[in-house]
């Protein structure tokens, strides 16, 4: 741990508990993230407790959790095409799923290329976007409103795995690793060109329609 000469532990303490304003006063970090081990204090089924503690192994892990992104996202991407009402929309979540599974198998080329053992990390960030995406279908009527509730989940997903492969690409030409960079690069402008084009929907046709509709 980086000490910063002077300060006193409380005081450490104190901006730290600052530094976290983000997540909420009231945050507290899981049993299992405190390292504290008993049957009752396990993580979520289907999580293994890792240690890791080098850069590598922090990259191999983050495109494991990629993969369970884009495995994920597959299958949500299929409900969302049949729960839009707009042809333009349909269609661009039916071809971003194409996309989807594309990303997916080059996420398993570049595994395979770092001789990267099975282990998949279920990511929990994509799973709660994805259960907030059905949330609003299930409570809205098919047609504009719906789908401009389809557009703003489905950005949010194009904005994580925008945070995503932009480190993950970073991280790979860190360590050296080009043809990894490039692709992981492509995946990216991908998922940029992706919001645009649900940009474009949303602006052109979904929302004033849904103004329009009352
Ligand atoms: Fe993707």
């Amino acid at each position: 741990m980086v000490r910063i000469s002077g300060e006193e532990p409380g005081r450490r303490a104190a901006r730290h508990r600052r530094s976290n304003g983000a997540r909420g006063a009231g945050f507290r970090p899981e049993p299992w993230d405190r390292g504290e081990h008993s049957r009752s204090n396990r993580p979520p089924a289907g999580e293994t407790k890792m240690h890791i503690d080098r850069f590598r192994e922090m990259y191999v892990a983050e495109l494991q959790e990629a993969r369970s992104v884009e495995a994920m996202l597959a299958a949500a991407l299929g409900k969302m095409a049949e729960a839009a009402s707009d042809e333009e929309l349909r269609k661009a979540f039916r071809t971003h799923r194409e996309e989807t599974v594309a990303h997916g198998a080059q996420v398993e080329t570049i595994l395979k290329r770092l001789k990267a053992g099975p282990l998949e990390h279920k990511d929990q960030a994509m799973q709660s976007i994805v259960r907030e995406a059905e949330k609003m279908m299930g409570i809205t009527e098919p047609g504009p409103l719906r789908d401009a509730a389809l557009i703003a989940s489905a950005q949010r997903v194009e904005h994580y795995e925008i945070a995503l492969y932009g480190t993950l690409a970073t991280y790979a030409s860190s360590l050296g690793l080009e043809e990894d960079a490039r692709q992981l690069g492509d995946i990216l402008e991908d998922e940029k060109a992706t919001d645009e084009e649900l940009s474009d929907i949303a602006e052109g046709i979904v929302n004033p329609s849904a103004i329009e509709a009352g």
